[in-house]
């Protein structure tokens, strides 16, 4: 292999742009108390990891009309109906008025996530309506004060969880609040739609001193230990963001805050990541994260809306979040009433059973370490791998990729039924029983010898001969990380020293000269830091150019590889000197197959 290196490179032309008052309450709430004493990131993501499933809540007065208003229907999602309708702030009020949710009760609820396996429940305290569920002494507009009702729903929820068993979590919109004159999101009363950065700041933070901070001041004071705090729809400024974090943090350090805290726009804020709604990432995360997902098509109650998902989808969906190291946060909408669809309780009913049978292939696992399977899904925990078989294989037999441990056993979970294994060559073969065990998945054991050791996942070539070396192969080192994030996408990121480097296996069959373009984003911060590509034997030294922002990529050429052999390669991207900022946001390395080298205008070494 030769190899012709580029450094220098400023031929812009050739990049593409791709992207474009505190009162706290007398009453104390039996068992629980306040978290303790600062702990680590680890610590703090450890119940979180080991939960998995949780249950999203969103109800509020929107429930009552379940998604139409004075005779006009609206599409979902029903929690939006204030907005999409534009309610008048007088009528929502007094449709508020009228919350009376008799049917509510808090051990119902937290019994239906328990009984489905969920480990925690989040529930909107606040949503963008402006109405609190719980008994708040900000703003009279609250559930108790308000209502006839009289009770505060939020307090029963974290009494009865702690009972149960199950982590107390709370939603809270703080940047959009539609009753609210300095909020955001009020375009028909307040004109309050502003753009990212024209927005009316010192109207905006007047309404985050005397309305959000302080109901989260209560929310955190007044209802015993926090999960975490689920924000959303982002903020204006890093600062506003990072304020809700600390204030979160000053007064429950235990507590999780989510990624949606903070700007879309921004480098992420936060303890964990936030995918899109109802997204799923292909794989290939490193940073925490908990995908938010609809049980039909709305968050709030819609009685329109009847595209449920089955029992076989939310067990699938949630296995295929495990198998790639995230949560599983699923929405119910609860009726006004206070009443639970029956098609919610159905369905629950069913995924229940089969998660309570396949709970230790749940809970307390790690990702799948083989990348995507043809057949189904992977976990880990300790010195085991439980595997999902999705497609029964017709020949009887399930290969595993190869593993490097040797097998002790193999069996079915749901009844420890021995099964065959055998090892050849690169591959585990189990022999399995003619007819799935269990529904809608099955669910292997294979325990091995020691903790797993498996061939990372390899890249290969795409039939013109490519590769793409990209986030979700990627095996990182040191402080690296695979990460989402709605405006920079999937990429990998916080990498400060030579010790955080980003590495993948590349598999050569269709040998050639290749050009290697590198895409990723670099603010200012970032530029001209140097960095090393090693593709095998060969070293590129090059150094960071600037692209305008953490979220806008480029392509630059990096070089080109004469002549490489037919094998596989350790690829690996490394800064050379440490700093505090990171190297880049790096989306791909790609390796294109070329006729010529194009010599000419390149600084060549
Ligand atoms: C979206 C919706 C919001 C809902 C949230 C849940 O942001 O606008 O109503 O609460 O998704 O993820």
């Amino acid at each position: 292999m030769k190899m012709v290196h580029l450094n220098q490179i400023l031929l812009f032309t050739f990049c593409l742009i791709i992207s474009n008052s505190c009162q706290t309450k007398k009453e104390k709430i039996p068992g629980i108390q306040p978290s303790p004493a600062p702990i680590d990131n680890d610590q703090k993501l450890e119940w979180f990891r080991e939960a998995k499933f949780g249950m999203f809540i969103h109800w509020g007065p929107y429930s009552q009309l379940a998604g139409e208003w004075n005779g006009k229907q609206m599409k979902s999602p029903a929690e939006w109906i204030m907005n999409r309708l534009q309610i008048p702030v007088d009528d929502y009020r007094e449709l508020a008025h009228k919350l009376n949710p008799v049917e509510f009760n808090a051990h119902d609820w937290v019994r239906l996530a328990r009984d489905a396996g969920m480990k925690y429940i989040v529930i909107t305290a606040k949503h963008h309506d402006g109405f609190a569920m719980y008994h708040s002494k900000v703003s009279e507009y609250n559930i108790f004060d308000w209502t006839s009702y009289k009770r505060d729903p939020l307090k029963e929820l974290s009494v009865a969880c702690a009972e149960e068993g199950i982590k107390f979590c709370v939603y809270y919109s703080h940047r959009e609040d539609w009753d609210h004159p300095g909020a955001y999101g009020n375009n028909w009363e307040y004109d309050n739609e502003w753009g990212d950065s024209f927005y009316d700041k010192e109207k905006f933070e007047k309404y985050l001193e005397e309305k959000a901070k302080p109901q989260l001041r209560e929310l955190l004071t007044d209802y015993g230990p926090i999960g975490l705090v689920w924000f959303d729809r982002g903020m204006f400024t890093f600062e506003q963001g990072m304020d809700f974090v600390n204030l979160v943090h000053g007064i429950q350090p235990a507590t999780l805050v989510n990624s949606r805290v903070g700007n879309y726009n921004q480098e992420l804020i936060g303890d964990y990541q936030s995918t899109s709604d109802n997204g799923m990432p292909p794989g290939g995360l490193k940073e925490y994260w908990e995908s938010p997902q609809t049980l039909n098509e709305t968050w709030g109650f819609d009685k329109s809306d009847t595209l449920w998902k089955s029992p076989e989808t939310v067990i699938r969906n949630l296995i295929s979040i495990v198998s790639r190291g995230g949560n599983y946060l699923l929405n119910i909408g609860p009726k006004g009433t206070g009443e639970i669809p029956g098609a919610t309780l159905e369905i629950f009913s069913k995924v229940g059973p089969w998660v309570a049978r396949n709970a230790e292939s749940i809970y307390g696992t790690t990702a799948n370490p083989f990348g995507e399977l043809p057949w189904g899904y992977c976990t880990v925990k300790g010195n085991k791998l439980y595997l999902f078989v999705r497609e029964w294989p017709q020949n009887g037999e399930l290969a595993i990729p190869r593993v490097h441990n040797a097998v002790t056993s193999a069996y079915l979970l749901l009844d420890k039924t021995k099964l065959p294994v055998k090892q050849v060559a690169k591959q585990t073969l189990i022999s399995l029983p003619s007819k799935q065990a269990d529904n809608p998945m099955t669910v292997l054991v294979l325990e091995l010898d020691g903790s797993p050791k498996v061939d990372p996942p390899v890249v290969s070539q795409d039939q013109n001969g490519s590769a793409e070396l990209n986030y979700l192969k990627v095996i990182t080192h040191g402080k690296s990380m695979t990460r989402f994030n709605r405006k920079g996408g999937f990429h990998i990121s916080k990498w400060t020293g030579p010790d955080d480097s980003a590495e993948w296996v590349l598999h050569v069959d269709k040998p050639g000269t290749f050009q290697m373009v590198i895409d990723y984003a670099a603010n200012k911060n970032s530029e001209g830091k140097p960095y090393e590509i090693k593709v095998g034997s060969s070293t590129f030294k090059t150094f960071v150019l600037y692209t305008g922002d953490w979220f806008e990529y480029h392509k630059f050429p990096v070089g080109y590889i004469e002549h490489l052999e037919p094998g596989d390669y350790t690829v690996n991207i490394r800064p050379k000197e440490s700093g505090d900022s990171y190297l880049m946001w790096l989306r791909s390395i790609t390796l294109i197959p070329v006729k010529t080298i194009k010599k000419e205008g390149w600084g060549v070494n």
